[in-house]
Order: structure tokens, then C-alpha cells, then sequence
């Protein structure tokens, strides 16, 4: 996949004002996901990076990253593993607590479901402050797994998520907002 189609993905993703609240750009990517070339296209950009790394997981995080993940995880022809927020997943669990712009949220998976060492991509729609990626490396980790790095769709450099990522991991993001 060369630069150009991924850059030409920017046309299916709609900026929104004071969405969810004031002050706030939101990112809309549904007009790409209904779209059957550029969601094509999208999950084949996500999937380039890690052909050869060896991936034996792909964990995608709740929720819009479940649309990424599982989708990359076909792709790349490995099992599904979500990470989930608080209340949806039966016990046995591993979590692990995180700090949001306002407040705390939570992230959940099944114990032990990497265990022995799965070599495990970590995906997400978008990296912002960078608190909910580190936390699904933390869990990766308590889960019995190996990160291997992460992918997201949209990185809104601003926001300075990076420096918030283990600096030996790789993060690859598709755009730069
Ligand atoms: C959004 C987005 C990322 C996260 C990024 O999810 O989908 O998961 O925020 O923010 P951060 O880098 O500052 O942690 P949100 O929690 O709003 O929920 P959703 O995916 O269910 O819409
Ligand atoms: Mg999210």
C-alpha cells in the first residue's frame, strides 16, 4: 500500500465541531467503513506494517477499535482478543485502571488468554493523550502476552499520546491529525 492511497483516505473521514462536547474536533470515520474500497484499503495500510513480525493476536479496544481489530485480525489471519470496558465480560478477568482526561476508566480480558507469550498487535481507531493504548499494553503484559506494537487509524499529534508508548515499541498510525 503506498502513501498516496492512504493519504487519499483522509476523504472518507469527516471533521465534526464541539462533537462529543465543546471545544472538541471530532474525527468521523463511519463514511470510510461504509465504504468498501477505502475500509479495504484502510485494513490492508493497517496490515502492511506487521506481515512479517510474527503477530499471533490482535486485541482491538472497545469499543472502536473492535471495528479495526477484528477486522486486521482476519487480515492477518490471526484470533481476536477484545479488551473491554467494565460489566461486558464474564470472570475469569485481568484489568487494568486507567487515567482519562476526567476521571478513571477501566479495561478487561479474559484471564490468561495470551499466555505463553502471544505475540500480540494492540489496535485502536485513535491515539489522543495516549492513556488508553498504555493501558492496553499493561494488560497485554498481565494477560501473559507480548506486545509487539500497535496500530491505529488516526494520530492527533497534538495531544502528545506518544510519548505515553513504551519508546522500543513500534506504533505505526495511518494519519497524522
Ligand atoms: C476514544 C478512542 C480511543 C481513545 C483515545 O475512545 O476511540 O480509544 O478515546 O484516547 P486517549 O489516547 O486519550 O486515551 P473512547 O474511550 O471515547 O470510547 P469509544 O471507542 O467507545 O468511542
Ligand atoms: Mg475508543
Amino acid at each position: 500500500v503506498d502513501e498516496l492511497d492512504v493519504d487519499a483516505l483522509r476523504a472518507w473521514i469527516l471533521d465534526v465541531p464541539n462533537f462529543p462536547s465543546a471545544g472538541v474536533l471530532f474525527r468521523d470515520v463511519t463514511p470510510m467503513l461504509a465504504d468498501a474500497e477505502a475500509f479495504g484499503r484502510c485494513i490492508d495500510a493497517l496490515a502492511a506494517p506487521w506481515q512479517d513480525a510474527g503477530v499471533e493476536a490482535v486485541c482491538g479496544i472497545e469499543s472502536r477499535g473492535f471495528i479495526f481489530g477484528a477486522a486486521l485480525a482476519r487480515r492477518l489471519e490471526v484470533g481476536f482478543v477484545p479488551l473491554r470496558k467494565p460489566g461486558k465480560l464474564p470472570p475469569p478477568l485481568v484489568e487494568v485502571e486507567y487515567a482519562l482526561e476526567y476521571g478513571r476508566d477501566r479495561l478487561q480480558a479474559r484471564s490468561g488468554i495470551l499466555d505463553g507469550g502471544l505475540r500480540t498487535l494492540i489496535v485502536d481507531d485513535v491515539l489522543a493523550t495516549g492513556g488508553t493504548l498504555a493501558a492496553a499494553h499493561e494488560l497485554v503484559t498481565r494477560l501473559g502476552g507480548l506486545t509487539v506494537g500497535a496500530g491505529v487509524v488516526i494520530e492527533l499529534s497534538a495531544l502528545g499520546g506518544r510519548a505515553r508508548w513504551p519508546r522500543e515499541l513500534p506504533l505505526r498510525a495511518l494519519l497524522d491529525y
